[in-house]
């Protein structure tokens, strides 16, 4: 049990919600979820038989917050990665404070590296995926938002290792920007046996400082069609994608593909209850 402050690199975290360090350098500020993050959460609240006893991935988990909504609706594990020595830290601590600790585990590292050979139930992903020529936006790392000039430095390689972590059965969610090209992630997991379905569209503000960063053949490109602007303000199309295999297998073998589950499944018969 954490009684006190608790250093967390430059910053202090301390109940009931993070304060900045007087020395802070980066404010752990620069984690809060976004709207894109509230956006997952709703549509994986939606899902709850998904998420029930999921052996549960997140790549970028950030502050964690994602991964404790997902341990609040009955996943069975919660594995975190991000690049950010923080965020590992962040997310630890928040799945400590809130009694997950021990279905928990967090990797700092890039992409699926720290999970090579391992498969899950559910991948959760909340990438940078902007398409900004600059993703130095104030208040933020770099690394929140660096996505290349095409938005999709880090989403093609997250879709690409998809088919190598999926469990039979399995599930992803991602948040995906209308303006990054939903048809171009349609077809990619396509050639690898996937199917991409929108279960949420939402629009989020495409706030000044962004906007000045986009890559402004995206931008022209996309105005009017995923982008919409009224007179200095700017919304963009939030896509929450749902990704499984092209011919899903009935939810009874997926209750077994995970290895993990199927190992915990041998000991009793698979329409038993849990
Ligand atoms: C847009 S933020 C989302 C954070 C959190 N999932 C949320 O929704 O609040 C993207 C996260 O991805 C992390 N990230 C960036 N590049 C990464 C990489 N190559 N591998 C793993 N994580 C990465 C960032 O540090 C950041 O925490």
């Amino acid at each position: 049990m954490q009684c006190g402050p608790q250093e967390l690199g430059s910053v202090v975290l301390s109940r009931p919600g993070p304060t900045l360090d007087n020395r802070a350098g980066v404010p752990l500020a620069a984690l809060r979820p976004s709207e894109y993050t509230a956006a997952l959460i709703q549509a994986l609240r939606a899902r709850r038989t998904v998420v029930r006893d999921a052996y549960v991935l997140e790549i970028g988990s950030g502050s964690g917050v994602v991964l404790a909504a997902l341990a609040d609706l009955g996943a069975a594990s919660l594995c975190g990665i991000d690049i950010e020595e923080d965020a590992v830290a962040s997310g630890t601590l928040l799945l400590d404070e809130l009694g997950h600790g021990e279905r928990a585990e967090f990797h700092q590292g890039d992409m699926w590296r720290p999970v090579a050979g391992r498969r899950f139930d559910l991948i959760v992903a909340n990438l940078p995926h902007s398409a900004l020529v600059d993703a130095h936006v104030p208040g933020r790392r770099a690394t929140w938002s660096e996505a290349g000039a095409d938005g999709r430095r880090l989403l093609d390689p997250f879709l690409e290792g998809l088919g190598r972590h999926l469990a039979p059965g399995g599930r992803a969610y991602i948040t995906h920007n209308g303006f990054v090209g939903l048809d171009r992630s349609r077809r990619m997991l396509a050639r690898a046996g996937f199917t991409l379905e929108v279960v949420l569209t939402t629009l989020v503000n495409l706030h000044d400082e962004k906007l000045a960063r986009m890559t402004p053949g995206v931008l022209a490109a996309e105005e009017g069609r995923t982008i919409h602007r009224h007179g200095p303000y700017a919304f963009a199309e939030l896509h929450i994608a749902e990704i499984a295999a092209s011919a899903a297998p009935s939810r009874q073998l997926r209750r077994s593909g995970s290895p993990r589950r199927a190992a915990r499944d041998r000991s009793r018969p698979v329409d038993a209850p849990s």
